[in-house]
């Protein structure tokens, strides 16, 4: 990362449901709170998570972008609550599949000219792995991949990081596993991923944290609030903002010889 240029961070997933957008909400809030500037967009133009998931109607979104009516700045709209902007993404048709590829290239370009005015860009990225979002992904610094202890949650986050490892080779890749029964099953669960990356990958993407299932989560989700402020003491709330230091710290160079977490979990 040069000065100037946001740091990109995307959170991506095999599978959909595991909580990628609850995540990329509640991380931003986290980052925002400890007083980065921070943009989250919401990069499954299909869905538009964010925006339901915050119960947004927002003016304009991504699409006057995409048609060249608006530029990234200017759709950007701040989200007082969480003290973090919001990129809408766009509901209803069109996926980032079907951009062509110019367009998709100044998206691209557009996000990395947000340097002056965000610290971190968050992308929430759409489940699967279409062309347009194994690029986006190519494109970040760092990728965050969301697993459960789910068999097909762990097979397509080995999926993705296989992926984007054929993709950018050691780049800065890491798992974050949800929805965990406690910190010492989402670390297993973590091992176990961790284990297939090793001997049929040959890298070993650090653990960027365990987030642990939490009722609290459905709740705050089913009245459109942040969890860190409905439930300022949630387990899972307190569990994404331990993950801030790790994350802050400049992203080591080669994934493949193990961060610190890495190295403790291989044993
Ligand atoms: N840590 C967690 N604890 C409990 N439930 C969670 C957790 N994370 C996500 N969920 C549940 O998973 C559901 C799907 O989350 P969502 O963010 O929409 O996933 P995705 O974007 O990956 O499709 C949420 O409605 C929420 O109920
Ligand atoms: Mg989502």
């Amino acid at each position: 990362m040069s000065a100037g240029h946001a740091r990109l961070i995307a959170i991506a997933s095999g599978k959909g449901g595991v909580g990628k957008t609850w995540f990329a909400i509640t991380l931003a809030h986290a980052l925002a709170r400890a007083g980065k500037r921070i943009l989250l967009f919401d990069g499954d133009l299909g869905l538009a998570n964010v925006d339901i998931q915050l119960g947004l109607l927002p003016a304009a979104d991504l699409s006057a972008v995409v048609s060249g009516s608006m530029r990234l700045a200017e759709v950007a709209r701040p989200y007082p609550p969480g003290g973090f902007e919001i990129l809408p993404g766009r509901s209803g048709s069109g996926a980032l599949a079907a951009l062509p590829p110019v367009v998709f290239e100044r998206l691209l370009a557009g996000l990395n000219g947000l340097g002056e005015r965000y610290d971190i860009v968050l992308l929430d990225l759409a489940a699967g792995l279409d062309r347009s979002t194994r690029r986006m992904a190519g494109a970040v610094d760092t990728l965050l991949v969301l697993a459960t202890d789910e068999p097909g949650s762990l097979t397509d986050a080995y999926a993705v990081l296989k992926l984007n490892a054929a993709d950018r080779g050691t780049a800065d890749a890491r798992v974050v596993v949800n929805q965990a029964p406690s910190r010492g099953a989402g670390e297993r669960t973590y091992e176990t991923l961790v284990r297939a990356c090793r001997n049929f990958l040959g890298i070993e993407p650090p653990l960027a944290g365990v987030v642990r299932r939490d009722e609290r989560v459905r709740e705050a989700i089913r009245r459109q609030c942040l969890l860190l402020t409905r439930h300022p003491a949630s387990h899972a709330g307190a569990d994404v903002e331990a993950m801030l230091p790790g994350l802050l710290e400049p992203a080591e160079h080669d994934t493949s010889h193990s961060s610190a977490a890495g190295r403790r979990l291989a044993g």
